[in-house]
């Protein structure tokens, strides 16, 4: 601990989109707890539509003023007293969300639902997350990060693709299914790119955005890319022998994407919706119940399922750090959520150390 800074840079988020760089203690770790440099800390659509424009939410989506981030990445450099698995110099990846522990949905693995009004704090929203130089967690929270993936691969696991591997579990993928994504922001490309490594075989992107339509084609995640508020349903249609898909995925939240989802989706077909907020309306009868069809929800993962995606992460070769298309200093943090405001990019990531120049 000796060799370490006392004090430490970290972004807080006030609301008016924009960020604010501040002096922090670096933290001495508890009982149970860890001190983790950070390596890379990438954004998630929910940072920019809950935190940088303006705090919405209470509870679960309730931010309080905490350092900003809840996709890090990061090193082992202190442990405290009472850890029983991890130590410094470890590679881990953090499950976004301490939880209780001992609620039913703790006991699941799935901390996102904790119970506990006390004791459920997600990082980067109600504790200090990964927008700084180093962070305190505690070691029931992490993930180790195999030697063969990246601290951007893992940063991202630690939200936007664990999310999207629990959704895709719900529904199961295959080399028989035709999938349709609503939204190609980083969430919708994660769909893409695990779809592609469950061996989908015809992936179907719609967005708004055109750079990107643009990243989907070029890293050919996508098969074929459609510019959203066009006769999307009858394009997707078109492209599926007339039946439509067998599974949809709405990472958009846009009441009309979720819309093109539920039609575009074949008899006996099932969707699953993750991108938050906003609304959908349907007609259940044409839309779902004579088209026997399944409507889940997805809400982030458990952390067993984090360890087995990484686990599979490694088995298909595959790097979500793909999808990194602008690395940022934490110096430039502003600069980093400002892009990924536009939705003019890929994922945005600002990055530490060796990070911030290379993938190992
Ligand atoms: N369910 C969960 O646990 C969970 C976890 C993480 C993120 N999320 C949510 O997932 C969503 C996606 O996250 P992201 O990081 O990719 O965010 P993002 O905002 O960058 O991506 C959303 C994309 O949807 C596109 N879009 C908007 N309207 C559309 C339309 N009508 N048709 C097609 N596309 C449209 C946008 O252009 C954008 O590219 C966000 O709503 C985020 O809050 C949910
Ligand atoms: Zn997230
Ligand atoms: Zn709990």
């Amino acid at each position: 601990m000796s060799a370490l800074a006392q004090t430490m840079l970290g972004a807080v988020l006030p609301g008016n989109s924009s960020t604010h760089l501040k002096t922090f203690d670096v933290p001495t770790p508890g009982h149970g707890q860890l001190l983790l440099r950070m390596k890379a800390s990438t954004i998630c659509g929910s940072d920019i539509r809950c935190i940088y424009h303006e705090h919405l939410g209470k509870g679960p989506e309730g931010y309080q003023g905490f350092i900003a981030g809840h996709e890090p990445c990061v090193q082992v450099v202190a442990r405290g007293p009472g850890c029983r698995r991890f130590g410094e110099g470890d590679r881990v990846i953090v499950y976004h969300i301490s939880g209780c522990g001992v609620c039913n949905d703790c006991r699941r693995g799935y901390m996102i639902s904790c119970t506990s009004q006390t004791y459920r704090k997600a990082y980067g929203w109600q504790r200090d997350g990964g927008m700084a130089e180093y962070l305190l967690a505690d070691e029931k929270d992490l993930v180790a990060l195999p030697d063969e993936l990246s601290f951007l691969d893992g940063a991202q696991v630690a939200c936007g693709f664990g999310t999207v591997y629990e959704g895709l579990e719900k529904v199961g993928i295959s080399g028989n299914d035709a999938v349709l994504i609503t939204g190609l922001g980083p969430v919708g490309l994660a769909t893409a790119m695990l779809c592609k490594a469950m061996g989908a075989q015809m992936i179907i992107g719609i967005d708004v955005i055109d750079e990107r339509l643009r990243i989907a084609a070029d890293l050919k995640l996508c098969d074929h890319v459609l510019k959203a508020f066009e006769d999307n349903v009858e394009q997707v249609r078109a492209l599926t022998g007339g039946a439509g898909v067998e599974r949809a995925i709405d990472c958009s939240a846009h009441h009309e994407a979720r819309a093109t989802a539920i039609r575009a989706t074949r008899k006996w077909g099932s969707i699953v919706m993750i991108g938050e907020g906003g609304t959908v309306s349907l007609n259940p009868s044409p839309d779902i119940i004579h088209d026997q069809k399944t409507i889940h929800g997805s809400w982030v993962t458990s952390i067993w399922k984090m360890e087995e995606l990484v686990e599979r992460l490694v088995r298909w070769n595959i790097h979500p750090e793909q999808l990194v298309t602008h690395r940022f200093a934490l110096e430039d943090v502003g600069e980093a959520y400002k892009l990924m405001a536009t939705g003019k990019c890929g994922k945005v990531a600002v990055c530490f150390d060796e990070a911030l120049t290379k993938s190992h």
